[in-house]
């Protein structure tokens, strides 16, 4: 299950003897592909260490608000906003009592009260405190403030009593948990994605490039994480900085940009080509810097790079291949040859001779073309596009599959 793949999850856990759960919980919920920092009170620590959290978790486990160290990491605040999710599993009565009266005591009930993600419960505590009536005005006026309730459930209790108030097993937890995030529509998918221009050297100190700037590769790269998927960014040399979660690989020529792309391309189930490849590369790459001669006219050989995309699209593991065509004439006509000839399943076609939009430019304007259809999407950031691009590419793979 990679259902939470890319999300942000804070496991907040209070004093209970449900606590010895949140390891597997906190197992399962990487398992699913989610990035977890756990956050425990006092009391939690008297019944699992926050060694086995931070073993389980991979990150450091947080404990208290004033902590000059912590806060000079991640602090409170930064927690609250890193949060897609924060799950306080096991939640306490206290704890509750504490969430619902707007108490911000502690780092868990302070980072409450600053995240802006939702925020679930699963609660665990006897019997009699669960029916309790103060626990029950706090169970309503927390569910009035849109904070979801995962159980609890009710049977056998440590206690030895019989009743509601038993935590979820954490199997419930971790898929209750990935239903709240409305699955993404490359929920699970590898894409990978080439963006920005290729270097080929010439010398030590000189390379043939075009202008491309990378952006409308980056920003495929966030729609698709924003979407679900795992991204492996392949990028020429650029100057965005590499965006958050997804695995970015630099590289410089079109060979580098070839090897990277083929590494690992069994796991990749959409290949997205946005870089500018340069499409010769010098036939020798000059050990010094090629001194100034005395001829007027200087003769440079270059030979055909390999073409990336057509390389994967015919690959024995091909993946659902997606290509650019940037023209200046004729361009569904060419962008259609294309398709054809490099055996894509989608090529997005654009006309880089209007200056507002294509290359350097932070809009664009796209038509998505099919081996049978032709779609315009009308100039927008960007961004914007490229949100509405892989809403496309996403629609066309799943309906192939
Ligand atoms: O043939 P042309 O360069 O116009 O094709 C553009 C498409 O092919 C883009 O998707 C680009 O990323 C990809 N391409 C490639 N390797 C090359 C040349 C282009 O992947 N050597």
């Amino acid at each position: 299950m990679q259902r939470l793949t890319n999300k942000q999850i804070i496991l907040g856990i209070t004093g209970g003897i449900a606590a010895y759960k949140s390891a597997e919980l906190t197992r399962l919920l990487k398992g699913a592909g989610a990035d977890v920092r756990v956050v425990m009170t006092p009391s939690a620590t008297e019944f699992i260490t926050p060694l086995t959290l931070q073993a389980l978790s991979g990150n450091p486990v947080h404990l208290h608000l004033l902590d000059a160290d912590a806060e000079a990491g991640m602090g409170h605040i930064e927690l609250a906003k890193w949060a897609d999710l924060v799950l306080i599993a096991p939640a306490s009565a206290n704890f509750m009592a504490r969430l619902a009266s707007g108490h911000g005591d502690d780092l868990l009930t302070t980072l409450c009260l600053a995240t802006e993600a939702p925020i679930c419960l699963a609660p665990a505590m006897n019997q009699a405190m669960w029916r309790d009536s103060g626990t029950q005005d706090n169970v309503n006026l927390l569910k009035s403030r849109d904070v979801t309730l995962f159980g609890p459930g009710s049977g056998e209790q440590a206690c030895g009593d019989t009743g509601p108030g038993r935590m979820l097993e954490p199997e419930q937890i971790a898929m209750l948990s990935a239903e709240q995030f409305e699955s993404g529509s490359l929920s699970g998918k590898t894409v990978f994605i080439t963006a920005g221009p290729t270097r080929e050297p010439l010398d030590p100190v000189r390379y043939i490039s075009n202008h491309s700037s990378g952006k409308m590769g980056y920003a495929l790269a966030e729609a698709a994480v924003e979407a679900g998927a795992k991204v492996k960014l392949i990028s020429g040399p650029v100057n965005l900085p590499a965006p958050a979660r997804m695995e970015r690989i630099s590289v410089e020529s079109a060979e580098d940009m070839l090897t990277a792309s083929l590494q690992d391309l069994n796991l990749c189930d959409i290949f997205i080509a946005a870089a500018a490849v340069a499409d010769y590369r010098p036939t020798a790459v000059s050990e010094h810097k090629i001194k100034k001669g005395t001829e007027e006219i200087m003769e440079l050989h270059l030979v055909k790079n390999p073409d990336i995309v057509a390389t994967v699209a015919t690959h024995p593991s091909n993946p659902f291949t997606v290509g650019f065509a940037a023209e200046t004439r004729d361009v569904l006509e060419y962008a259609r040859g294309k398709l054809d000839r490099k055996k894509l399943d989608l090529i997005i076609a654009n006309d880089v001779s209007r200056s507002d939009i294509g290359f350097n430019s932070d809009e664009n304007a796209v038509t998505i073309v099919s081996k049978t259809t032709a779609e315009s999407l009308p100039q927008a950031s960007k961004r914007q596009l490229a949100t509405r691009l892989i809403a496309r590419i996403a629609e066309q793979y799943n309906a192939e599959k």
